[in-house]
C-alpha cells in the first residue's frame, strides 16, 4: 500500500475543490485493502473510498481521515456461451476501458455507458446510467471487502437494491460499508440492441446513417455525443451532471404538463422532469455565476469551475441556480455529486 500524508482533495477530484486529507492510501491488492482499513482503525480515523473523483466534491475543511484510492487492476472474460458472457474487472480499472474491452469483443449491454468518467469500482455505487442503460441491467455480482465483518463477500444484483443513482453502497445504513474490489457483468454475446434508441442517440445515428447497431458502433456514437457536449475533466473542472433529474408521480406529471413543463415518460412508466431542461428554461445555460463558476453552454446540467478555490464559492453558485429554478418552476433541484465528508456527518 502506498501511503501519503496531507494531500489536497482538490487534486483528487475533478471539480478541483477541497482542503487537505490527513492520509491517502493507494491500494492495488486485497492485502493492501485490509492493511489500509487496519491502519485507519488503529488511528481511529474515518475512511472514504475514492476512484477517480469524478463525482465527488471536496469541502474546505478537508478530511481528517484516510482516503483510499482503488488501484486494483485486471479484466477478464470469466465464462462465455453462445448466448451470454460473464466479464469481470477489478475496481481500480478505468470504467471506459472496461466498456471498450466488452464492445471490442462484440458483447452488448454497456455500450451506452461509454465515455463515462471514473473507475469500475465506482460504477455500481451510484448505478451509473446513460442513454437508456444503467449498470443495474447488466451487473451480475460485485466482490467487496465488508468492512463491518472484515471479510470478503460477493453481492448479487438483487442485494444491491439499485434504483436511479441509488444503491445500498450510497444510500441507507450500509453506505460506506463495502469496498468494491471487482465487478462482474453478464452481457449478451452476439446480440445487438434494437431501435428506437434514446432521443439524442437516435438522432445521431440517423444523421450519420448508422444502421448497424453493433456494440462498437453504438459506443462510438455515444462517445461522440458526449465529447461534443460534456467537458473533458482534464481541461475544465466539473463533476458531470451537477443536479439529479426529478422523478414525478403520475399526478405530479399531469399537473406539470398542464403548466407547460417538458416531461419524459420512461418505458418503465415513470416520469422524468429533466433538470437540464429546467435550468435551460430558467435562462441559465451558458451563464456566469457568482463564485467563479459558469453553466456549460452545451449542457445545462454541467456546472464548470473556472476559478473557484473554496466550497463557499460553490455554495454561492449552487444557491443561485436552485433559487432561480425554484422561483420560476417551484421545483427544488438536488445536487447529484456526493460530498467528501465522514459518513456519520452525511445528511
Ligand atoms: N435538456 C435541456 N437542456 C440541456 C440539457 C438537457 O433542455 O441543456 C433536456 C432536453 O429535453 C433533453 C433532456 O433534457 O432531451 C435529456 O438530456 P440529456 O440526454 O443530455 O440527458 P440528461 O438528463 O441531461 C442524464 C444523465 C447523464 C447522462 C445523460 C444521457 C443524470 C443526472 N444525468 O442527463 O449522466 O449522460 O442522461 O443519458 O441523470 C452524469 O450523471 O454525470 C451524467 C452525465
Amino acid at each position: 500500500m502506498k501511503l501519503r500524508e496531507n494531500v489536497l482533495i482538490s487534486e483528487l477530484t475533478t471539480m478541483r475543490l477541497g482542503g487537505s486529507a490527513r492520509f491517502v492510501a493507494e491500494v492495488s491488492s486485497l492485502a493492501d485493502v485490509k492493511e489500509a482499513y487496519e491502519f485507519a482503525k488503529d488511528a481511529k480515523m474515518p475512511v472514504y473510498i475514492l476512484g477517480d473523483g469524478a463525482n465527488t466534491i471536496g469541502r474546505d475543511e478537508g478530511f481528517d481521515g484516510l482516503i483510499i484510492l482503488n488501484r486494483m487492476k485486471g479484466m477478464e472474460v470469466v465464462e462465455e456461451t453462445s448466448d451470454d458472457v460473464l466479464v469481470r474487472a477489478m475496481g481500480g480499472e478505468n470504467w471506459d476501458g472496461f466498456v471498450e474491452f466488452c464492445c471490442e469483443r462484440g458483447y452488448s449491454g454497456v455500450e451506452c455507458l461509454s465515455a463515462i468518467p471514473g473507475t469500475v469500482g465506482a460504477a455500481p455505487v451510484q448505478n451509473i446510467g446513460a442513454y437508456g442503460q444503467d449498470i443495474s441491467q447488466t451487473v451480475d455480482n460485485v466482490e467487496a471487502y465488508d468492512t463491518r465483518e472484515n471479510e470478503m463477500v460477493i453481492l448479487g444484483r438483487d442485494e444491491m437494491k439499485m434504483a436511479y443513482r441509488s444503491t445500498i453502497f450510497n444510500d441507507g445504513p450500509d453506505a460506506g460499508r463495502y469496498f468494491i474490489t471487482a465487478v462482474t457483468l453478464r452481457l449478451e454475446n452476439d446480440e445487438k440492441l434494437e431501435p428506437p434508441f434514446y432521443n439524442s442517440l437516435q438522432k445521431y445515428l440517423d444523421e450519420h446513417q448508422i444502421s448497424d447497431y453493433s456494440p462498437l458502433n453504438l459506443r462510438e456514437a455515444v462517445s461522440a455525443i458526449r465529447a461534443a457536449k460534456l467537458p473533458d475533466p482534464a481541461e475544465e473542472a466539473s463533476a458531470g451532471s451537477f443536479f439529479k433529474n426529478i422523478h414525478l408521480s403520475d399526478e405530479e406529471a399531469l399537473t406539470a404538463r398542464e403548466e407547460g413543463l417538458k416531461i419524459y415518460d420512461k418505458p418503465d412508466g415513470s416520469h422524468v422532469l429533466n433538470a437540464g431542461w429546467l435550468i435551460e428554461a430558467a435562462g441559465l445555460k451558458g451563464k456566469e455565476l457568482p463564485g467563479g463558476f459558469h453553466i456549460s453552454d452545451k449542457a445545462a446540467l454541467i456546472l464548470i469551475n473556472d476559478s473557484a478555490k473554496s466550497y463557499k464559492d460553490l455554495e454561492k453558485a449552487r444557491a443561485e441556480i436552485v433559487r432561480t429554478v425554484f422561483d420560476k418552476f417551484g421545483f427544488r433541484l438536488e445536487q447529484e455529486p456526493v460530498e467528501l465528508v465522514a459518513k456519520e456527518r452525511r445528511a
